[in-house]
């Protein structure tokens, strides 16, 4: 099994609020933020400010703030399926319910799960409450967010920066210029933009521009080793891995991870052994049969 992972928490975390960050002492946590709104007064942003002091003073040790979420994107399926706050009831999902009392008696009867992170701040507008905190997360986001707040927040932050949800070369050079430590090549799952590329297309250029000035991390579509390892013959430094997690999370529980990690490390393992590389270091593009660059150069 992976020796070393890198956890990252969100922000409305649900279950793991920045203080038991301190909870996993063998293993790196990051922090990843979105900006919410209506809290900067121009000046100042009061959450981000508290909430970044308290995630550096819990050991995490770097911040992820995600870019590509000023405002929610047209997300269909949700919209069908009825994922809104509060949830829309609809025949599909009451249907799937009923299939499953042993999980929705464990919902029912289980702790009241809360916005750990941002819990405190809500009270104080009276919107403490998994609902009110629930609609608040949905609601909330920058549509102002700006490279002035990058800067900011480089100023704010003392441990390692990270802008994800980046797909543009240009804009990898300018968070280099901006004193960001890395970015993550994402596009956010494909659940923001239809018609975004996709990021194992838009890496390489990204790679090329700025690669030699930035740290490269790359997610959305990793599903298999394999997947990994094409990621990091194309430039990436390492890989974020999503939804592939929580479909061993839906099916397992936790062992369900586990067994999800330990499958994407075996194919990693043979993809590299039947391509010749022994270190994840040394991966090129050689390895790929049609890469970029002979394709381009
Ligand atoms: C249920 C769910 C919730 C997510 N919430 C956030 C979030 O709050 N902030 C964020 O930056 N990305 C969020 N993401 C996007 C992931 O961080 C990541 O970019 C994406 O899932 C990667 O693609 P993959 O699922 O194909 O691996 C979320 C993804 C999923 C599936």
């Amino acid at each position: 099994m992976f020796k070393r992972l890198t956890f990252a928490l969100l922000m409305a975390a649900l279950a793991a609020p920045v203080a038991r960050a301190q909870a996993w002492p063998q293993h790196p946590i990051k922090f990843l933020m979105t900006a919410p709104a209506g809290n900067s007064n121009g000046h100042g942003r009061t959450l981000e400010v508290e909430i970044v002091t308290r995630a550096h003073a819990a050991g995490c040790t770097a911040l992820f703030v995600t870019v590509d979420l000023p405002m929610r994107g047209q997300r269909h399926a949700d919209l069908r399926n009825g994922l809104e706050v509060p949830p829309r009831l609809t025949f599909r999902n009451a249907l799937d319910i009923m299939m499953k009392p042993a999980w929705a008696s464990g919902i029912l009867m289980g702790k009241r799960k809360t916005f750990g992170n941002v819990e405190a701040f809500l009270k104080k507008r009276n919107q403490g409450g998994a609902l009110a905190s629930g609609r608040w997360a949905n609601d909330n986001y920058d549509p102002t967010l700006s490279w002035t707040d990058v800067t900011w927040l480089r100023k704010l932050w003392p441990g390692k920066l990270v802008l994800k949800g980046v797909l543009d070369a240009d804009d990898a050079k300018r968070a280099a210029d901006l004193g960001a430590d890395a970015i993550v090549v994402s596009n956010h799952g494909g659940r923001q933009l239809d018609s975004a590329p996709s990021t194992i297309a838009a890496l390489p250029r990204i790679a090329d521009a700025a690669g030699d000035r930035i740290e490269i991390l790359f997610d959305s579509g990793i599903r298999s080793g394999q997947d990994v390892l094409k990621a990091l013959a194309l430039g990436a430094r390492g890989c974020l891995i999503g939804r592939a997690q929580l479909y061993g999370l839906a099916a397992m529980g936790g062992a369900g991870v586990a067994k999800a990690l330990s499958l994407i490390e075996s194919e990693l393992k043979v993809s590299m052994s039947l391509t010749g590389v022994r270190d994840v270091a040394q991966v090129s593009r050689d390895i790929l049969f049609d890469d970029y660059s002979r394709r381009n150069g």
